[in-house]
């Protein structure tokens, strides 16, 4: 039987006091360091945790199996989120921040663990941004849905070659469903990150996350 494991991270306390914890989850072959440079545009009144995930393809860190590109080891899904889960309360006892208050940032594989932690610990999350997303469970779809009616940002890449759109639109359909405060922003891109996600992303947060900015920082 394979037992839950820690999983390495980097977190940073806010320098403003802070009631959110922003939650980064890197791409394929990425690790707890590739989105922190991202974070900083987030404001400095935010916590900030980023995570590794624990599955290696190829020496590639990722945060869940899969079978093929596209094509994901669902039981390895959810017990990669029930892992993942499981620390992060943890670490939230040990590090004072407030596990209710998580909004999820994720890239790729990441935003897909995102999505997994939405589909199986709907109340979990206070929001989420899904960059490049894909619907992470598909044969077991769990019966899911919220009634915190967390705002999600939603932002596939029109040309991204990984997902078809119908695929696309049907995730975002769920979610809606699931009662999710779901916007879609689609990128003029394929696959690969654009500044113009990282400004849509930023002002979105503001949008629904209002936090204080420090002056003559
Ligand atoms: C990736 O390259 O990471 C995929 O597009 C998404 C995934 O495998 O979760």
């Amino acid at each position: 039987m394979t037992t839950y494991q820690a999983l390495h991270y980097v977190y940073q306390p806010a320098r403003l006091p802070a009631t959110r914890t922003l939650l980064l989850l890197h791409g394929t072959g990425g690790d707890e360091h590739d989105l922190l440079p991202l974070a900083a545009h987030f404001g400095p009144a935010l916590n900030v945790l980023s995570l590794r995930g624990n599955v290696l393809e190829n020496g590639m860190p990722r945060f869940f199996r899969r079978l093929d590109v596209g094509l994901f080891d669902e039981e390895d899904v959810i017990f990669r989120t029930h892992e993942l889960v499981r620390f992060v309360r943890q670490l939230s006892e040990r590090a004072g921040f407030d596990a209710t208050q998580l909004v999820a940032l994720g890239y790729s594989n990441g935003a897909n663990m995102a999505g997994a932690l939405l589909l199986l610990y709907p109340e979990l999350l206070a929001g989420a941004i899904l960059w490049r997303p894909m619907q992470p469970l598909v044969r077991h779809v769990p019966a899911f849905c919220t009634n915190r009616h967390q705002p999600v940002l939603f932002q596939p890449g029109s040309q991204d070659p990984t997902v078809q759109l119908a695929a696309s639109a049907r995730y975002a359909a769920l979610l809606k469903q699931a009662g999710f405060e779901l916007k879609r922003h689609n990128a003029n891109a394929g696959h690969n990150l654009l500044h113009d996600d990282v400004e849509a992303a930023v002002a979105w947060f503001h949008q629904h996350f209002p936090t204080p900015v420090l002056v003559n920082s």
